[in-house]
């Protein structure tokens, strides 16, 4: 079969494709074959690191989805044929987060992703795929999906007549936009980009704000919306926009903490939290029951994941590259 690995000698690209045995599942475990993959954030992240040198033949990409292919002993929650995505973590069934879960994320530091044609996982790190969408939009759920679900509902408990603040239009961001919209909450979009805001708001978004224009993009959201902010702030910046965030959050409101788009470790002024009577959530993608969770809640309302792009399995490196871009409106997606 047809993988791509990670290769710190292949210069800058880091990608190569190889052709490697099938897996062949053991007790508890299942084979898929695997028709779509997107891409997330992360996986440049992952990539930049594999150009160090480091996870040389590791297969990239949490995301993916197939059709169950041949299953071992044991394996009594699926058959042959069925429609299956991975959670990112292998290991976080339910229940919650435990530190030791880190280890369990695909087509990261330790395990295997869903670049290949097939893999082999634990029955039990699997979910349907809700039948309403194709197997090209179900392979953007399971990290910006998830991640967005567990935040802001899950845990973030958002629900009507909240406001939701939402950092650029990549998958995480599309995510929270579409949850708050079907929920009835008011969402909020900062953007690089007028045309990608036009876009933001055919989606729902009903406050639009072009950071670049508006550099104090937290004065102008405190002034649309009254002075009152947002009682959710989906946080994908990081240490650029954290500031701006914590001036942004309502009295009582939430910020949920996912991001570094701008590097890692945000040093912000803590303060106007205690003021505010706000909660910062930490968030790290999140459980197969999540998963499940969010599911059900897509297939409710009816919500299919913005697709802005399809690259087919030689164009891998394509599909990076365009990523690492910043132009994409929602996720980028890899077809087998
Ligand atoms: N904690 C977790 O478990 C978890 C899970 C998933 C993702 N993440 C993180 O969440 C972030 C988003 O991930 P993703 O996969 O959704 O990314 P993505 O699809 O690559 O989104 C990138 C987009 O973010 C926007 N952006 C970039 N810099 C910005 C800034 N300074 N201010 C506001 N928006 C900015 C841009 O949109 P515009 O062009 O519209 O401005 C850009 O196109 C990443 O940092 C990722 O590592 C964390």
């Amino acid at each position: 079969m047809k993988a791509y690995h990670l290769n710190g000698h292949a210069g800058a690209a880091s990608l190569v494709r190889a052709d490697v045995s099938q897996p062949e599942p053991a007790n508890g475990e299942v084979r898929i074959r695997v028709e779509a993959a997107s891409l997330n954030y992360r996986d440049l992240l992952i990539l930049d690191r594999a150009a160090q040198g480091e996870l040389n033949g590791r297969v990239p990409l949490c995301d993916g989805v197939g059709v169950v292919d041949a299953i071992g002993a044991d394996v009594v929650q699926w058959k042959v044929g069925d429609r299956v995505a991975a959670s990112y973590f292998r290991d976080w069934i339910s229940g919650p987060f435990k530190a030791s879960y880190i280890l369990s994320a695909l087509g990261g530091n330790t395990l295997d992703g869903m670049l290949a044609e097939y893999v082999v996982l634990p029955a039990t790190a699997l979910v349907s795929v809700p039948a309403h969408l194709s197997s090209v939009e179900a392979a953007t759920l399971p990290c910006a999906g998830v991640t967005a679900f567990h935040g802001l509902i899950a845990r973030g408990g958002m629900g009507k007549g909240d406001t939701l603040l939402v950092q650029g239009t990549g998958g995480v961001a599309l995510f929270g936009l579409q949850f708050a919209v079907a929920l009835g909450a008011r969402a909020i979009v900062i953007s690089s980009s007028d045309e990608k805001l036009a876009r933001a708001k055919a989606l729902g978004g009903s406050i639009l704000i072009n950071y670049r224009d508006t550099p104090d993009w937290d004065a102008a959201l405190m002034k649309a919306t009254n002075g009152s902010g947002a009682s959710h702030v989906l946080e994908l910046g990081g240490p650029g926009t954290y500031d701006r965030s914590l001036r942004s959050v309502a009295s009582g409101g939430k910020i949920v903490q996912i991001g570094v788009l701008t590097g890692f470790g945000p040093k912000p002024d803590l303060a106007r939290l205690q003021w505010e009577n706000a909660d910062i959530i930490g968030v790290t993608v999140g459980s197969v029951e999540h998963f499940a969770a969010m599911n059900r809640f897509l297939t409710e309302h009816a919500i299919h994941p913005i697709v802005d792009r399809i690259y087919g399995f030689d164009e891998a490196p394509e599909a990076y590259a365009h990523l690492r871009t910043g132009s994409h409106f929602g996720k980028i997606v890899i077809k087998f």
